[in-house]
């Protein structure tokens, strides 16, 4: 039989309960901040996609949700720098309280690019919320609102983040074996 994707990790770096618990905390905070709000969900595909399922069921008020589809990397580990919209959200946001939702907050170029671009369309606020961030790695002058984890400068993968497409579906975050990278 053939492996499984566990046998392709070195070390989990945060469990499912772990995340479980931390999503849960950000999902009350965003409640709490965003009460009458009815802020706007805008999730960067497709790493998102997890977090913000779980994130979006444990925040308790009124909300839309839209989706961009961003690309800002091959499909290695480090960025291209650039930044394409590949698909972009389909709801007017003039005068709503966007939250855009990413995996993981890296160098901060796709969610600075993305605050950018949004700004003109007048929305009332934006705010960033990711899963992860690594603040080791920011080359843009842009805060994460609301985070997760602080996670040091490795590569990471589960819970939405990718590795060349795959390990998105990993149900914890962890680092791969250097030998993957080699196949
Ligand atoms: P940025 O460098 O902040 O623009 O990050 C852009 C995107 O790079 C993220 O949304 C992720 O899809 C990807 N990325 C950055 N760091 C990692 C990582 O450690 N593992 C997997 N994907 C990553
Ligand atoms: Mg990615």
């Amino acid at each position: 039989m053939a492996g499984t994707m566990r046998d392709d990790i070195l070390k989990v770096i945060i469990s499912e309960e772990e995340i479980r618990e931390r999503i849960t905390l950000l999902g009350k905070q965003i409640a709490e901040d965003y009460a009458g709000k009815n802020p706007m969900f805008v999730g960067v595909l497709k790493g998102c996609y997890v977090f913000m399922s779980d994130l979006v069921r444990c925040t308790d008020i009124p909300c839309t949700m839209d989706f961009v589809v961003a690309s800002s990397y091959g499909d290695g580990t480090s960025t291209s720098g650039e930044v394409k919209i590949l698909k972009d959200i389909s709801q007017n946001i003039e005068g709503r309280h966007v939250i855009l939702v990413d995996d993981i907050f890296d160098t901060g170029v796709t969610l600075n690019y993305l605050t950018q671009y949004f700004m003109p369309r007048k929305p009332a606020s934006i705010r960033i919320a990711a899963l992860l961030d690594k603040p080791a790695r920011r080359t843009v002058d842009l805060a994460a609102d609301y985070v997760g984890f602080n996670v040091p400068d490795e590569f990471v993968v589960g819970y939405g983040l990718d590795y060349a497409e795959a390990y998105r579906n990993l149900p914890y975050i962890g680092v791969l074996k250097p030998e993957v990278y080699s196949k």
